[in-house]
């Protein structure tokens, strides 16, 4: 793949994932809260944590990764539950359309810390897809880091209104401080048009 898979799978590997952190941030377990129990696709699921909060919901919910050794962790993570509500696929969120085995349209959809990394050339065509893949009304959860200059990841403010809007439209921007990594972060929650 690229160097990205390289550097994400070997911090899985050496286990050097401090975002890894087995909880499920509060913002997804509010609008869990609100939302009731549908689909949901998890961009970017890591070792699965927020996959188990879904299920634990009610909810069904497919994930992809590209890190093989954070979808096996998902997979034993995961064991107790009816396979048939879950699905984690190995795979590039930058080419979701060749990935079989969605289920769209989904409820809601969740990245947290992926989509701001992928390739600049491939984020628009990764809004489209993800545009595609959810129902009207649908629920999007964004986390984001804000770009450094010693990073090519990183989505501004503007970025998230240039690749998302109209298609999606922003119900709430929530600026804070990464305290793990000092970066300025931005949760969002948009609805699909
Ligand atoms: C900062 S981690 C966050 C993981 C998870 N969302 C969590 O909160 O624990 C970013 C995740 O996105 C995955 N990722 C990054 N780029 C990706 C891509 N192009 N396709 C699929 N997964 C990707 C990484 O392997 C990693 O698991």
């Amino acid at each position: 793949m690229n160097n990205k898979h390289q550097m994400f799978s070997e911090r899985y590997e050496t286990n050097d994932a401090p975002w890894d952190t087995n909880i499920t941030p509060p913002e997804i377990v509010d609008i869990l809260s609100e939302l009731p129990a549908g689909k949901a696709l998890d961009l970017g699921c890591g070792t699965g944590t927020v996959i188990k909060t879904l299920l634990e919901h009610s909810w069904q919910a497919d994930g992809v990764d590209f890190v093989q050794t954070a979808i096996d962790r998902a997979q034993e993570k995961l064991a107790e539950f009816p396979a048939e509500d879950f699905n984690v696929f190995c795979h590039s969120v930058a080419e979701l359309d060749t990935l079989e085995g969605l289920r769209p349209p989904y409820n809601l959809l969740i990245d947290i810390g992926c989509g701001h990394g992928i390739d600049k050339a491939s984020n628009a065509k990764y809004a489209e897809d993800l545009a595609g893949l959810i129902r009207s009304g649908g629920t999007f959860m964004l986390y984001i880091h804000q770009p450094r200059e010693d990073s090519d990841m990183g989505w501004t403010p503007d970025d998230v209104r240039r690749l998302f809007t109209p298609a999606f439209k922003i119900v709430s921007e929530v600026f804070s401080e990464d305290t793990s990594i000092n970066l300025p972060s931005v949760w969002y929650q948009l609805e699909r048009v």
